[in-house]
């Protein structure tokens, strides 16, 4: 089985993207053949600096590692060092009806956002298909929100082998963890865009400070709290937590006697623990630089070998041979 998913290298890393997606993606490498990638091509469409994208892409692949990418058993790579995606777009992109794309929720939320849309930004569905289908993706582990893209990554494959004969594999999405949407700090999906979120490896003084800053309702201690599940606190401490403790919080803030104080410093010891080995790991990546980038190098040409047959194999199937 081969297992493939891609991240932006558009900011900071977050609980929504490590519980979403690399959690769920780091735990199926021992299930198949696993290639993860950087999408920084992606990140082209929203981030129009260069320095900061290379920053960031230098930290989305430190953050991976820490967290447990497996270099042995993973490929690990740029998107951008697989230029051959490039040439699979278009050619998806030929069989790819308009009101497909106009459907999308990702594309659609960030007009209504505000956005000045770019015709990258229109098509970023063709090129996530490219990356799947140039792969022969059987599962791609996501967050909810990328569904849809996965499900567009269906249509155009399907399409492509009713026109020119069966070339692709159909793809999967495998939607991430016990919690498909994370919460941010103000209660929506926790998202680099919102200014919601909690940092993998946030600066200690900082994330403490935005922990205990949440905003909970005006009960006092001592009132009972029967609707204690719905609290973000409470859901975050779910993750990062052992289920009896969070379990036994949660018990607590219901039978009334226990404050929203205490609850938020027990996030936020969790919290630190829960990332204290990944943290460590990371530290010593980041002094190893050029063992990161040999890493990448290393994948980037595995990938390229089968990127090649795959599109070698549309071409042919398309008469562009
Ligand atoms: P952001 O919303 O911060 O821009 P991305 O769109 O770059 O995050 O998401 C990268 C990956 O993390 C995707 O697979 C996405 O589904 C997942 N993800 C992001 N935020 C969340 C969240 N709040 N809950 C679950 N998964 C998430
Ligand atoms: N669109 C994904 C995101 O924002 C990133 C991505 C690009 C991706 N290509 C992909 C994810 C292919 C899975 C498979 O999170």
């Amino acid at each position: 089985m081969r297992i493939l998913s891609g991240i932006q290298p558009s900011g900071t890393l977050h609980l929504g993207n490590y519980f979403g997606m690399m959690k769920p993606s780091i735990t199926l490498q021992d299930e198949g053949d696993a290639y993860y990638f950087i999408a920084n091509y992606h990140s082209m469409t929203s981030l129009f600096d260069a320095d900061q994208r290379r920053q960031n892409t230098i930290n989305v692949a430190l953050d991976f590692l820490a967290c447990g990418l497996d270099p042995k058993r993973t490929v690990f790579f740029r998107q951008s060092d697989v230029p051959e995606v490039t040439e699979l777009s278009w050619i998806l992109s030929t069989l790819t009806p308009m009101g497909l794309l106009e459907r999308c929720h990702s594309y659609k939320d960030k007009l209504a956002r505000g956005v000045s849309p770019n015709h990258g930004l229109f098509a970023y569905p063709v090129l996530m298909a490219a990356d799947i289908l140039i792969y022969d993706s059987n599962v791609v582990p996501v967050g909810k929100d990328q569904k849809q893209h996965v499900e567009v990554t269906r249509d155009i494959a399907i399409k492509f082998n009713q026109e020119y004969g069966e070339t692709f594999v159909i793809p999967e999405p495998r939607i991430g963890g016990d919690v498909a949407v994370i919460p941010g700090t103000d209660g929506q999906k926790m998202s680099k865009s919102y200014g919601n979120t909690i940092d993998i490896f946030g600066e200690e003084k900082a994330t403490r400070k935005k922990i205990m800053s949440l905003v909970m309702d005006s009960r006092s201690p001592a009132e009972p709290k029967p609707d204690a599940d719905k609290n973000i606190a409470i859901q975050l401490l779910k993750l990062v937590a052992p289920a009896e403790v969070a379990g036994e919080v949660e018990a607590r803030l219901r039978a009334g006697g226990f404050g929203y104080g205490d609850l938020k410093k027990a996030l936020f010891e969790h919290y630190w623990n829960y990332f204290a080995p990944a943290r460590a790991k990371r530290a010593e990546l980041a002094a190893n630089l050029d063992y990161v980038n040999g890493v990448l190098n290393d994948g980037a040409a595995r990938a390229r070998a089968v990127a090649r047959t795959v599109l070698n194999r549309a071409r042919k199937a398309s008469g562009i041979d």
